[in-house]
Order: structure tokens, then sequence, then C-alpha cells
């Protein structure tokens, strides 16, 4: 059975990760997917490749359409190991290709994996001949390592887009019209929240270089095919790079005796009062990259933690340092809680809130546990919060 095709002689050869949880740090509930595109012309064209452990996937597939010792050229958009980890093994099996990458992805792949490559290093606007088709490169660099590029192939109007409009989702169906499409955009979404978020000032830059171009297909290295919701996708990134923030409000907090998660649904009443979309989240059972899906389109976040040992709870720390390289620069941010005598959790929160970027609100705290009129202060704090959004 041949491997699919997306156009006329253009095939999927990439491979589904079903059952990857974990993609440094970002949680993949949804597992991921590294796509690989085959293009058969006069001369045989291989776009990006797939992690190393899937290299024999990846090769039995393109065995399906050609031998892989026919291969002319084989495009590294970008060397990071998710798409460039088998280039040792399509290497071996394509002695002849030539790998074509920018000078940082050349770089970057010498030390990544090696020399032995014969490299053609490409810049903003070349191009190569394939016969019928051609292809033209255009460098994204920081979206998202140094020597990212999008290849664009005008003659079927397809980008291949790497990590750019791709998601962390696998999906036996691979386009976008034949999948669900909340999910699709939730994806789509997280992934750009956890991959993006901190080069998104480059994103109107990225999609200005593209902008001319007569797009029929967006072909990413990670999940499904854009062919049906190009305008909405493309919209979305052009939002997304500008920063949204759409009144909502995200609770992040994880408590010890429950002092701090009595504070924390007190705030979710003060807040819903105040009309405001409230997510609570408890982060000893939450992935941060959950925290920063949910954030990235909120306006603001409270962080709660009652003071362990002179600080904040770990599971916190880890979110807020997640949340410090992510950048999340204009959210309003404040942070509540309890402590037995000294405290210490709060001045840690608010010292890395403010690292992050967020816009640092005074916050509220309270000895051992809520009492009298406190927990209808927490709720007053939220709503007056939340009204500021
Ligand atoms: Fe999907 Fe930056 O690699």
């Amino acid at each position: 059975m041949m491997p699919m095709e997306i156009a006329p002689k253009i095939y999927d050869v990439g491979v589904t990760d079903w059952t990857v949880r974990d993609f440094h740090g970002y949680k993949t509930e949804r597992g991921a997917s590294y796509n690989s595109y085959l293009i058969m012309d006069e001369k045989i064209c291989l776009i990006d490749t797939v992690k190393a452990c899937y290299a024999d996937e990846l090769l039995e597939k393109i065995s399906r359409v050609v031998d892989p010792a026919k291969i002319d050229y084989v495009i590294v958009n970008h060397v990071e190991p998710d798409h460039a980890g088998a280039l040792p093994q399509v290497l071996k099996a394509a002695p002849n290709a030539k790998f074509v990458i920018t000078m940082q992805g050349k770089n970057e792949a010498l030390r990544h994996y090696g020399d032995g490559f014969d490299f053609m290093v490409v810049k903003e606007g070349d191009s190569i001949e394939l016969g019928s088709r051609s292809l033209t490169f255009v460098p994204v660099p920081m979206l998202h390592w140094p020597d990212n590029m999008v290849t664009y192939c005008p003659q079927d109007g397809i980008l291949f887009s790497n990590d750019a409009f791709g998601q962390h989702y696998a999906s036996s169906k691979r386009f976008d019209d034949e999948v669900d499409e909340t999910v699709l955009f939730y994806e789509a979404k997280k992934y750009f929240a956890n991959i993006l978020w901190p080069y998104a000032r480059l994103i109107g830059g990225a999609l200005k270089k593209v902008g001319g171009l007569d797009i029929k297909m967006i072909a990413p290295a990670h999940g499904v095919i854009w062919r049906s919701k190009i305008a909405q996708i493309v919209e979305r990134y052009a939002a997304w790079g500008s920063g949204v923030n759409d009144g909502s409000l995200v609770i992040a907090y994880e408590t010890m005796w429950g002092g701090t998660e009595t504070i924390a649904r007190a705030m979710v009443e003060g807040a819903a009062a105040a009309g405001v979309k409230v997510q609570l989240l408890r982060m000893d059972r939450t992935p941060c990259s959950t925290v920063a899906a949910e954030l990235f389109e909120a306006s603001g976040l409270l962080v709660g933690s009652p003071t362990l040992n002179s600080g904040m709870m770990p599971c916190i720390g880890a979110m807020l340092i997640y949340l410090k390289g992510l950048q999340p620069k204009g959210k309003k941010a404040a942070t509540f809680g309890t402590c037995g005598w000294a405290g210490g959790a709060q001045k840690d929160m608010e010292a890395l809130l403010t690292a992050a970027g967020c816009d640092l609100q005074p916050g509220f705290n309270c000895k051992w546990r809520a009492c009298g009129d406190e927990l209808e202060a927490a709720r007053q704090f939220a709503y007056e919060f939340a009204k500021n959004l």
C-alpha cells in the first residue's frame, strides 16, 4: 500500500507518535506527529525527516514509493531532533542527496549529526528546480530555532511550514477539515503558546514574508495539514503574534492543608461575580504546558501557594519558571496564599511573575486559614482584580 498523496506525486511519509506524552516538558496528551513529505518529480525530494527512533519507519514508507538511494534533495527546514534526528540514517540510505539547509542550520547540524552531509546552503529567495516543480526557501529565524526556514512550492501552492502552524495532535486523518475543529484550534493554540510564545513578536514579519504567496495548502511538520481553514489559522497566528487578552482569568494554585484552596475557590466566585470567565487549575495535577495554553489568550493570572519551608510549593515554582521562559508579557498577575509564621511564598512568586514580564498587582494573604471576614475579602479581592482585567 502506497503512503497517502497529499497532492499528486507528493506523499505523506512521516510518522504518527500516538503514545508520546512528553515533548521536552510540553505534555502531549493527544500524541504528536513528525511529518515528512516525499516529492516525486524528475528530481526526488524529501522534505524534513522524523525523530531518530522512527527512521526505519520513514525509510520503509519512502521505499514503498521509490528506492531511497534515488533521493536527490533532502530539505532540512529545521535541525531540531524531532525533524532531523533521522538525518544520519537518511544519509546512509540516500548517499547522493544534497541536504538543503540555512547557514545557521548547517552550523547546528554539524554539532547534532556530525559531518558527511553534502550540504547546500540556501538563503532567502533561493530556489531549486525539481522538474515540473520548483521549491523556494524562506528563512524564518527563531520560529522556532535560529535555523528555521519554510519551503514553498508555487506549482502546487503548498507551504511546507515545519514548526509554524503545527499542532501536537496524533490523528489518522491528515487534513484540517477531517478532524474536530475545536480540538484542532485548541491544539494549534497550545502549540503556539508552548513553542512560539517567546518569539511571538517575530510572527508578523514571518507572515509578511509569506503573505504574497498563493497558498492552497499549509503542510506543517506536526499535526494535520491545513487546506480548508488556511485563512482562519493565518488570522489566528496574526492575532497571537500581537498578543490576545480576552478578558478571562486563570487561577493556578497548590495547597497544603486546604487553606490556600479555600481561598482559590472563593476567588473563583468573586471573579465570576464580576462577569469574568475563570479557569481554576491545581498544580499538583496540571501540566505547566496546560497552564500556558489556558493563560495564552487570558488577561489575568492569580497564583496561589502556602508557604512551605520559607518558600513556595515546588510545583508552583516549576510552573512559574516554565512561564518565565515563555514570557507572558502584559498579563495582569497577583499572588495569594497562606502562611503559618514567617511567610516567603509570596515574595518568591512575585519575583518570578515579575521576571516573566507580568504586570504585577498587590496580592492577598492571610495566616493559616481564611477566618471570619477573610473569605469574603478574598471574594472581593478577586472581584476587583477581575473587574480591572
Ligand atoms: Fe518541531 Fe522546533 O521542532
